[in-house]
């Protein structure tokens, strides 16, 4: 089983538009998925479940679609907070998060010092994240700490970069789900996927259930991580 699963969630507007529904039903729906999909994930015993839900370049979507999802997730978490307190849920949101409704700021962290002890499944809501955002922040702090004198340039290691992510303490995730068929990355977690299995489903996001989830594990269960190395099986044989 994966530790780590990340999941890029697409493909709400798509679902929507074939029910002839405005997308924003389709944002709703995909509210439910991921619920579904958390406490399946936690049930499994998966340690992390990280989840795409606004990326920074979704600022160009019309301002109603904005506002929309902006109210959507000021809700979603007013309502859900006490469940996810009492299923032990750890909850996080990555991402440039000072750019969001100052109600939205605050519900964020009250959830993040609600559920900060708890010892469950690792939640983490990836919120006006962007890969590249994420990656010139460390590198500004990294060049404020050395600028003062605090940092030695020439020690600066994977390690320590990683440390001014906004994963920071969090393993890398080991699968990468991406509902709606679409075959790429979107800025999301470019530092954090460099090794993990990629599964492209064409299931849409709300539709994305416990067997659309069964058949991502199946397929990761297949694969054969080498990262950079042999194969393990291949490599006893030419041992043997
Ligand atoms: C993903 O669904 C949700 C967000 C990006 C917020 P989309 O809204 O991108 O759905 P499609 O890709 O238009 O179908
Ligand atoms: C990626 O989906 C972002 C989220 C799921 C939050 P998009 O729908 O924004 O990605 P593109 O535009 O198709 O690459
Ligand atoms: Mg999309």
């Amino acid at each position: 089983m994966p530790a780590h699963i990340a999941v890029i969630m697409d493909g709400n507007g798509r679902w929507a538009k074939r029910r002839g529904l405005p997308r924003a039903m389709g944002h709703r729906a995909g509210v439910e998925a991921l619920k579904t999909t958390l406490r399946l994930c936690s049930d499994w015993g998966i340690s992390a479940l990280t989840a795409y839900a606004f990326s920074t370049e979704n600022w160009a979507r019309p301002g109603d679609e904005v506002s929309f999802l902006m109210t959507l997730f000021e809700r979603v978490l007013q309502r859900e907070l006490e469940s996810l307190e009492r299923e032990q849920v750890h909850i996080r949101f990555l991402g440039d998060l000072e750019a969001l409704p100052i109600r939205l700021q605050d519900l964020i962290s009250e959830a993040t010092e609600r559920t900060i002890d708890n010892t469950g499944i690792h939640f983490n809501v990836c919120t006006n994240y962007g890969g590249r955002r994420e990656l010139v922040l460390a590198a500004q702090k990294l060049a404020e700490r050395a600028a003062k004198g605090d940092l030695d340039p020439a020690l600066i290691d994977e390690n320590i970069f990683a440390a001014e992510l906004f994963t920071a303490g969090e393993a890398d995730p080991d699968l990468l789900i991406r509902t709606s068929g679409e075959r790429r990355i979107s800025n999301f977690l470019l530092w954090q996927l460099a090794y993990a299995e990629i599964h492209v489903t064409d299931v849409l996001w709300p539709d994305f259930d416990e067997s659309a989830l069964k058949s991502a594990l199946v397929d990761y269960q297949s694969r054969c991580r080498r990262f950079g190395g042999l194969d393990p099986v291949n490599e006893d044989q030419l041992h043997n």
